[in-house]
């Protein structure tokens, strides 16, 4: 397993990512949505690091179940608990892979008649795009790879790791 990103390179970018919001949403409230589970290390992280009244809620989509491909349409298990009529809403989440996910979570939210919906992911993984939809704020880019570690698992494995790895094939046959 080979280390893309050490704790700190992440640090520095989320405190990046939350001067850039903070800026960007100046005089408004945030509607914070963290994705679980994926999402979670880096919403908290990175709601430490941005300098605005907050709500935060979190949502809960399909994953890849037990392995790295994705298995037809995206389930909303778990879905927020507060009204978001006229906010400014963010979704949170570890890494836009297809889009797919994402992209119908966005749509679900626009329908609830917010003022507007961004994505913010810890990493935009560019080459099995599979929709138009893009995150708005983004940490790092990869084109392709597995990536664990800092909420991002395979198969509930490597979760908890505190930097960004890239999975071998080799790892990956041995966990499955
Ligand atoms: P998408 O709908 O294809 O964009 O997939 C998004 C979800 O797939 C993410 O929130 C992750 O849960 C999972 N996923 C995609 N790529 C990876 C990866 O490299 N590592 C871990 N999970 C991934
Ligand atoms: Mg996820």
């Amino acid at each position: 397993m080979k280390v893309l990103y050490t704790a700190s390179d992440i640090a520095e970018k989320v405190a990046e990512l939350g001067d850039k919001i903070s800026l960007a949403y100046q005089g408004h409230e945030l509607f914070i949505i963290g994705i679980l589970k994926g999402g979670f290390m880096f919403m908290s992280d990175l709601v430490r690091r941005i300098n605005l009244p907050m709500r935060i809620e979190f949502a809960r989509l399909s994953s890849y179940g037990n392995s790295d491909s994705p298995i037809g349409d995206v389930a909303l298990l778990d879905d927020i608990h507060e009204p978001i009529t006229g906010k400014h809403v963010l979704i949170v989440d570890d890494i836009m892979d297809t889009g797919h996910s994402l992209l119908a979570y966005k749509k679900h939210l626009l329908e609830k008649g917010p003022a507007s919906v961004k994505i913010c992911t810890m990493i935009d993984k560019t080459q099995r795009r599979e929709t138009s939809v893009s995150p708005d704020y983004y940490g790092f880019r990869i084109s392709e790879g597995f990536v664990v570690g800092y909420g991002l698992d395979f198969a509930e494995n490597y979760r908890t790791l505190p930097q960004l790895c890239v999975l071998d094939p080799e790892d990956r046959r041995n966990l499955s």
